[in-house]
């Protein structure tokens, strides 16, 4: 589902260059849900981010879903990502000024879809996640791990085939972690969505199909 072949990132400022991954090589599978743990600054968000085409290597191939992302000019890339990618981030990144369902409806507005048709398909991730109750909430109104929920259906709203989560327990004590990692683990299983997920937690890495360690830019063998 994802291969990525030699893949390396420098980061360059007028004082310092940062290797940031090192001509790392990974597939991940279809219906896979793949752990990655390592130290601050080993490369974890940097991987997810060329793995979700928010950030290109400086070298190197990579593969979704069978196509060649790097020869996409940018247009067909943020439509291939808007399609099959759903990110999730440790601090939410909600819209504070819209409603919980105006949030999770953002994705289809770059779709060619009816306003009645989006609401019906917002509504039905916020079912997914235990929210519907909550739809004309702002995201103040909520907790940590409810504004993680909504996240979460924003992300599968549109149907991805590859969910990206980086850090998305992190910010949430161990229950509101264990409730969005039961969330996680049942759209791998039910709708077979290949998931990618960094995690500092050990206990939820453990409950993933592999658990890859990243040092220094590169896996840990
Ligand atoms: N935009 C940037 N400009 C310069 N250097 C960067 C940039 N983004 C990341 N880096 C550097 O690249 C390295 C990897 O960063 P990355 O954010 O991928 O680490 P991480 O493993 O996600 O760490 P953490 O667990 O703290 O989130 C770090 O040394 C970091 O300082
Ligand atoms: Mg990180």
């Amino acid at each position: 589902m994802i291969e990525l072949e030699n893949i390396s990132k420098v980061y360059r400022t007028k004082t310092i260059e940062t290797l940031a991954l090192d001509n790392m090589n990974l597939s991940v599978s279809q219906g896979e849900f793949l752990s990655i743990m390592g130290p601050s600054g080993c490369g974890k968000s940097t991987l997810l981010n060329i793995m979700g085409l928010i950030d290109e290597p400086t070298q190197g191939r990579i593969e979704i879903a069978g196509q060649n992302i790097l020869n996409y000019n940018g247009k067909k890339i943020a439509k291939f990502r808007n399609e099959k990618l759903g990110f999730i981030f440790q601090s939410f990144h909600l819209i504070n000024d819209l409603s919980v369902i105006d949030n999770v409806e953002l994705p289809l507005l770059y779709r060619r879809m009816g306003s009645k048709e989006r609401r019906r398909l917002a509504e039905e991730a916020l079912v997914q996640v235990g929210l519907k109750n909550r739809m004309k909430h702002f995201p103040g109104q909520l907790s940590g791990g409810q504004k993680q929920r909504v996240a979460i259906a924003r992300a599968i709203v549109g149907q991805p085939e590859i969910i990206l989560a980086d850090e998305p327990t992190g910010n949430l004590d161990s229950v509101m972690g264990n409730e969005i990692m039961e969330i996680l683990l049942r759209l791998n299983k039910e709708s077979k969505t290949t998931i990618v997920m960094v995690t500092h937690d050990e206990n939820m890495a453990r409950k993933t199909n592999r658990l890859i360690r990243l040092f220094d830019g590169n896996q840990v063998h």
